[in-house]
């Protein structure tokens, strides 16, 4: 049907298909215009001593599939913070905040950088959690670093409860030497939430699978390539790493922007951010074609690292990585680049 309706207006004389690009959605069709209020803030200390962020079980993260070794102690970082909200942390995997002299903090959460892993063995995954949950909102991560390299697999998140029921939303991620943002969707309720591809004037990345319903044995999602190269990995590193934000907005949609450290908007800076000034987002997924609150409630947000697993190490081979995932794991040098930075978090309502 959608091509059909393209293959009609290409017949149409130009001044019609003129006229039809006048009637194009308002500025304002993406987002409401509004101007947003700070709920939560996750910085330096708070992340953990807040009591706002737990660190997920051990036996948790083996139902997700997610890599762990068991092998080393703590690491001797002072300003290691692992014991707080902690249930089941494994103490193998370097998590620490650090507060300079100066106003700005910064949250650290590496892979272990130091311990050899046996071949074929699994080394630690990192992943935090926070406590809250919410249902729309404008959700913000400034971050200098974030983890690089073949097999690392880094995702800052949200997820609802009964996946994929409560849907998930991926805005940061990526793998291997991948070097442009992914993000993606995942709905549970049925087929009917998708990206609309009729209005990709509403964002600037390029669409890689339009429909966002997922199951256990399906769950790629509906995905939006960010077109800029500062939005991954490396370059987002060498740009002075940036912002990332998601506008979950139960009316018109979510809308995501990667900015790179010069191109933050001065309203965010303010934590008065107003989001309808922030130009075409890199990803849309409209209401229009999305039943928003049927499938996205009670997220948590989630940041992590994962080391090979489902994506990245079944991926590995077409990757332009050398030898095999499970190589990589072995030798800690690997990963010192394999690390989160971040300046904070930040929710606003
Ligand atoms: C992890 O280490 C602890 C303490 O050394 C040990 O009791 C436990 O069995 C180990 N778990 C696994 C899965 O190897
Ligand atoms: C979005 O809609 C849900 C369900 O109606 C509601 O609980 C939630 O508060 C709404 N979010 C915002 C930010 O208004």
């Amino acid at each position: 049907m959608h091509s059909l309706y393209k293959f009609c207006l290409s017949i149409l004389p130009l001044t019609i298909r003129v006229g039809a690009r006048y009637h194009a959605p308002s500025p304002y069709s993406r987002t409401t215009a509004k101007t947003y209020s700070i709920k939560d803030f996750y910085s330096g200390e708070d992340f953990f001593n807040g009591g706002n962020v737990i660190f997920q079980s051990k036996s948790d993260a083996q139902d997700k599939g997610l890599a762990y070794v068991n092998s080393t102690s703590d690491n001797d970082n002072d300003n290691d913070n692992d014991n707080d909200n902690d249930n089941d942390n494994g103490s193998d995997t370097n998590i620490y905040s650090s507060s300079s002299s100066s106003s700005s903090s910064l949250t650290v959460f590496a892979i272990d950088s130091t311990s050899t892993v046996a071949a074929g063995g699994s080394r630690d995954a990192v992943r935090i959690t926070s406590q809250k949950s919410y249902t729309g909102g404008l959700f913000v991560m400034d971050a200098s670093k974030m983890p690089v390299g073949c097999s690392t697999w880094p995702s800052f998140w949200t997820v609802g409860p009964d996946w994929p029921y409560g849907g998930e939303i991926d805005i940061v991620e990526g793998i291997n030497d991948q070097t442009k943002n992914q993000m993606t969707l995942h709905s549970g309720t049925s087929n009917a939430c998708t990206i609309d591809t009729d209005d990709s004037d509403e964002y600037t990345g390029t669409v890689l699978a339009s429909n966002c319903y997922s199951t256990e044995s399906s769950d790629a999602g509906c995905s939006i390539m960010d077109p800029d190269t500062t939005s991954f990995a490396y370059g987002f590193n060498n740009a002075g790493g940036g912002v990332f934000a998601l506008l979950w907005d139960n009316s018109t949609g979510m809308s995501m922007w990667h900015f790179a450290r010069s191109d933050i908007p001065s309203d965010l800076t303010d934590q008065a951010p107003t989001p309808s000034t922030w130009g075409t987002p890199s990803g849309f997924w409209s209401a229009k074609t999305c039943d928003i609150t049927d499938n996205f409630y009670d997220h948590q947000m989630v940041i992590d690292t994962t080391i090979c697993g489902n994506w990245a190490g079944g991926a590995y081979s077409q990757s332009g990585c050398s030898g095999k995932c499970t190589d990589m794991v072995a030798d800690a040098s690997n990963y010192v680049d394999a690390y989160w930075a971040i300046n904070y978090v930040a929710v606003f309502q």
